[in-house]
C-alpha cells in the first residue's frame, strides 16, 4: 500500500513491446501518473523525455535510482506529488496503471489533449472506447484519444 493506493508493476518486456507498437517516439512528453519504481518511466524514456509523478516519496527515490542505475537521468524526471494536483497540460502522452477507478483523472482530461495509455484490462475512462488495444502473452495497454 502506499499514500494514494496500492503498488503493483508492469512488465517491463510488455512495457517495451507496447511502448513500440505504439511508436512511442512520436510523442515529445510522456508522463506516468502513478510511477512506482518507474519501470515504465525508464521504459519509456528510450523513446521520448519521460517523467514519473508517484505519491510515495520512498517509491519516488527508488525510481529516481533505478534510472540513474539505468543511465536514464538525462532523459527522465520525477516528482513526489500526487498527480491530481498537477497540471498535465504539457504532456502529449500520459501512462497510467489504475489502482482504483480513473473518476479524478478523467474530470482532468475533459480540456486536454494527447493520447492516454492504461496499462491492464481492470479500469477504462468511463464512456470512452479505446482507439487501439494492444495484447502481450497476459498483458494489455489501450490507447485512447483525446479529445
Ligand atoms: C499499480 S501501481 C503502477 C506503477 C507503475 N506505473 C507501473 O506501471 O509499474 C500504481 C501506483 O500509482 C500510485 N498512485 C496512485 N494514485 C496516485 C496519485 N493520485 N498520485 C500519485 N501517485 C499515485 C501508487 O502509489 C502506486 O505506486
Amino acid at each position: 500500500m502506499t499514500p494514494r493506493g496500492v503498488w503493483a508493476t508492469a512488465s517491463p518486456q510488455a512495457l517495451l513491446e507496447f511502448f513500440h507498437a505504439v511508436k512511442l517516439q512520436r510523442y515529445s512528453r510522456f508522463a506516468d501518473l502513478g510511477c512506482g519504481d518507474g519501470v515504465a518511466v525508464c521504459c519509456a524514456a528510450l523513446f521520448c523525455r519521460a517523467v514519473g509523478i508517484e505519491a510515495d516519496e520512498g517509491l519516488c527515490f527508488e525510481a529516481q535510482e533505478n534510472a540513474r542505475a539505468l543511465g536514464l537521468m538525462h532523459r527522465t524526471a520525477f516528482v513526489c506529488a500526487d498527480f491530481q494536483h498537477l497540471r498535465l497540460s504539457s504532456f502529449d502522452v500520459l501512462y497510467i496503471y489504475p489502482d482504483k477507478p480513473l473518476a479524478g483523472l478523467e474530470r482532468k482530461l475533459t480540456s486536454w489533449s494527447g493520447t492516454l495509455l492504461v496499462y491492464g484490462p481492470h479500469f477504462s475512462p468511463k464512456g470512452c472506447k479505446p482507439a487501439q488495444v494492444f495484447r502481450w502473452k497476459k498483458e494489455t495497454l489501450s490507447l485512447y484519444a483525446f479529445p
